[in-house]
């Protein structure tokens, strides 16, 4: 169903490209309008109707987002939002001729775009397309917009998988499709940062190993953008973070979820991913470029240079591997891992401040911190009066205190900023998969 309703866009957008270039009487734009039609009938003839609606930058369909046809989206999202119209509607019964004076009508300039939109569309004689801003209340709209960003998540992963396996078996990947998927989401850490990063913090609890790749891949995004990174740089970051522990997929399961102890030459044999990552990333330098080697090969060697693989001479990393460095250990530690204690955020902060100039660039870890909080967007935390509260944001003024979202007990739930209220302040964490899942839902 979905796909007849691409077609059916797709042709909209084509004849509304074609009536631009050659006018309504021209054979092109008849050609583009029959095919079109053909499409919105197909769609039109198991359904009373076909509601298009604008969520952010997304087109979406009912709750699903149509990233098909993204590589079309983003300048007729803008076309569309330019001229106010967020929603489109076609009901059953919707005519040829009422399609040719739609997309007439959307051809419009602009300008000719204010007031009544509606009322303006029903003056043209159109009965079965309506047009307008997009009807839901504001709460509504969140839980779609959440949903947006869900989908999101779950496509790239998807996404990640594919061009995680691709590599493994050393096929031809599609890099466009990946770094698509992952400036999508770049686009969204920037509008959108905190329903992104949440994500990334509840998903990460789905513990496969493309998971941590791809929630790595976010917060090193999201910490170059905020670091000043320009789009370019940043998308090459997260592409590269995508794949830094892609050695690890070809050593045994058996030695990387091993409790207790591993032997010298099981610790040898994790060790080489860096070295194996390397060189299976060197076969993809042509389309992925040479930042997915260097931070495979880098991102054990630590910030003193004490880690793996050992060098014969002092080598100053690329900021890339000090970057996914801190990513990488900051998501490995708070996942939830068959074989160790999940951690908790206060306690992740301690042990990654233990080796703040070893292991970590100092300056680069503090700013990772102030902007990640102590505790992260989408946590759930007891208070000091015993009420329970979301973490919903960030202060870079203090770490400690972000802005929260009282949700329990009934009668106290609001929002708070907690630089603003000294009275109140964060006593713990609570596992999200023990005494926090019950609130993890209100995520
Ligand atoms: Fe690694
Ligand atoms: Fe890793």
């Amino acid at each position: 169903m979905l796909a007849s309703i691409e077609v059916a866009f797709k042709g909209l957008l084509s004849c509304l490209q074609s009536l631009k270039m050659y006018g309504a009487a021209h054979p092109m734009f008849q050609k583009s309008l029959d095919k079109a039609f053909e499409a919105f009938a197909d769609v039109l003839a198991s359904r009373q109707e076909m509601t298009i609606g604008i969520v952010g930058e997304e087109l979406a369909f009912e709750k699903e987002i149509l990233f098909d046809l993204a590589k079309f989206l983003r300048p007729a999202i803008l076309y569309l939002k330019e001229r106010n119209i967020e929603r489109i509607a076609f009901y059953s019964g919707l005519s040829k001729e009422e399609l040719a004076k739609f997309v007439s009508f959307i051809a419009k300039p602009k300008e000719d775009f204010k007031g009544d939109l509606q009322a303006s569309l029903s003056l043209t004689g159109i009965e079965h397309i309506s047009i307008g801003k997009l009807k839901v209340d504001m709460q509504q709209n969140r839980n779609v917009f959440a949903l947006a960003q869900s989908e999101l998540y779950d496509s790239s992963a998807d996404m990640v998988g594919r061009a995680l396996s691709g590599v493994l078996n050393s096929e031809k990947i599609d890099h466009l499709g990946l770094k698509f998927s992952l400036s999508n989401i770049m686009e969204n850490l920037s509008s959108q940062r905190q329903e992104m990063l949440k994500l990334a913090t509840v998903k990460r609890y789905d513990v496969e190993t493309y998971t941590h790749m791809l929630n790595v891949s976010i917060f090193s995004m999201y910490f170059s953008s905020r670091l000043g990174f320009d789009k370019t740089d940043i998308l090459n970051i997260g592409v590269a973070a995508m794949y830094h522990d892609i050695g690890k997929l070809s050593i045994s399961r058996r030695i990387l979820h091993k409790p207790g102890q591993l032997t010298d030459q099981e610790f040898g044999r994790v060790k080489s991913h860096t070295l194996l990552g390397a060189q299976i990333m060197l076969k993809y330098v042509n389309t992925l470029g040479i930042l997915p080697v260097v931070i495979c090969f880098e991102h054990h060697l630590k910030y003193d240079s004490s880690g793996y693989p050992r060098l014969p001479f002092l080598r100053k990393q690329h900021i890339a591997s000090l970057i996914v460095a801190i990513c990488d250990v900051y998501d490995a530690l708070s996942q939830r891992r068959g074989y160790k204690q999940d951690y908790s955020p206060d306690v992740v902060y301690n042990i990654m401040n233990r080796d703040k100039g070893s292991a970590f660039n100092p300056v680069l870890l503090d700013k990772f911190f102030r902007i990640m909080g102590l505790w992260p967007v989408g946590a759930v935390v007891a208070l000091n009066d015993g009420s329970i509260a979301l973490v919903r944001g960030q202060n870079e003024s203090d770490i400690r205190r972000p802005k929260i979202e009282i949700v329990s007990p009934q009668d106290k739930k609001r929002l708070v900023d907690l630089t603003q209220d000294a009275t109140l302040s964060i006593e713990r964490y609570l596992n999200p998969w023990k005494e926090g899942k019950e609130y993890l839902r209100l995520v």
